[in-house]
């Protein structure tokens, strides 16, 4: 049976590092505040003029690298983002020539922080029909620009970094590893609890000067809410997933989940009683850094050498949407 697998992975930070204490001079805000709240200590922010798909491709060479492929063997572009260059056309559409790229599928996935784990499945179910042999997916976000940096904003300011990393994703015939399960959910009716309104199609025009100056240009966050289905929601869909597929705690190597609270995963595995120790993070160092944050730790896990081949990996997260939703692979 063809399943699919991660074939190489790779992802890029800007290199600007902004700390706790930067943005306290900024805004009402305190290092000890968001350390306790939240366990992020720094974030990066990529510099003007520096677009998601540009951080995407830096993410992109390297994985590539890491496949041992050459870049014109990718067939087809998934990219997750909620920070896509332009309106429209898609990031993938701007990221392909920037590869070298010429005609292949170009195709954008907006499901924020679980854009990856979405992006994965529809990669997996594509190399199944066997339509394509290697497809890469990119998760990548520009989030710097659009933060509110005064005390209004610093509820959500405060979580988000810039960042990118992504996968090439292949055929194989080897039963020993490979993209397992995916489970994946939405509830629409969360969509007002995390969203940014200064795009909207129902005014005539959708923006102008009334609305330009107003908060609907910054994202805005019911942080409770959020919070509070965050770790429902997890809890519920990764005890249902566990059972479903027989999944022992004991064999899973590592859990990567979206890096979006250091409370949420802690809560998430003593609800479970999932062993603290294999909920992996790295929001200390990046932050939030939505579509890019759980292929940025996987990335990081792997160079870091902790992840061997035939190591069970469970990936999960939780969004704006609401979405959520989990992956299990053999590596
Ligand atoms: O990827 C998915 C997207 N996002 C999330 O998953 C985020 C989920 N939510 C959260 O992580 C948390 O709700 C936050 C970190 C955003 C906020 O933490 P909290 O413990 O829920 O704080 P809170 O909103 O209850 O605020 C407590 C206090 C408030 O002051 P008062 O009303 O008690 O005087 C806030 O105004 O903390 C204040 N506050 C801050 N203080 C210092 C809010 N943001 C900040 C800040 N620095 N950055």
């Amino acid at each position: 049976m063809m399943r699919s697998y991660i074939r190489g992975i790779g992802s890029y930070v800007p290199p600007k590092v902004v700390t706790n204490g930067d943005l306290s001079k900024l805004m009402s805000t305190t290092d000890d505040w968001i350390r306790i709240r939240t366990g992020i200590e720094e974030r990066r922010y990529a510099e003007e003029g520096v677009y998601c798909s540009d951080l995407a491709k830096e993410a992109v060479l390297k994985a590539v690298e890491n496949a041992g492929m050459e870049m014109s063997e990718i067939e087809f572009i998934i990219f997750a983002t909620l920070s896509p260059d332009h309106h429209f056309p898609g990031s993938a559409c701007y990221l392909q020539p920037k590869l070298g790229l010429d005609k292949i599928g170009c195709l954008d996935v907006r499901n924020q922080c679980t854009g990856f784990l979405y992006s994965l499945a529809i990669a997996d179910a594509f190399i199944k029909t066997g339509m394509y042999k290697n497809i890469l997916v990119v998760g990548a976000e520009v989030h710097s620009s659009a933060l509110d940096f005064t005390d209004a904003g610093r509820d959500v300011a405060v979580l988000f970094g810039d960042g990118a990393a992504a996968v090439i994703v292949s055929g194989t015939e080897d039963p020993g590893r490979g993209i397992l399960h995916h489970t994946l959910h939405a509830d629409g009716k969360g969509a007002r609890a995390l969203c940014l309104d200064i795009w909207d199609i129902s005014r005539k025009p959708y923006y102008d000067e009334t609305t330009v100056n107003t908060p609907m240009r910054w994202p805005q966050m019911n942080g409770k809410i959020v919070f509070k289905n965050a770790v429902v929601r997890l809890c519920e869909t990764l005890f249902e997933f566990m059972f479903k597929h027989q999944i022992n705690a004991e064999e899973v190597k590592y859990f990567i989940p979206h890096q979006a609270n250091m409370r949420i995963n802690h809560m998430v595995a003593g609800q479970l009683g999932l062993p603290k120790e294999k909920f992996l993070h790295n929001m200390q160092k990046y932050g939030n850094t939505t579509a890019a944050s759980i292929p940025l730790l996987l990335d990081e896990t792997y160079r870091a050498g902790l992840i061997q081949p035939g190591d069970l990996l469970l990936l999960l997260g939780f969004g704006a949407g609401f979405t959520w939703g989990a992956t299990l692979l053999k590596w």
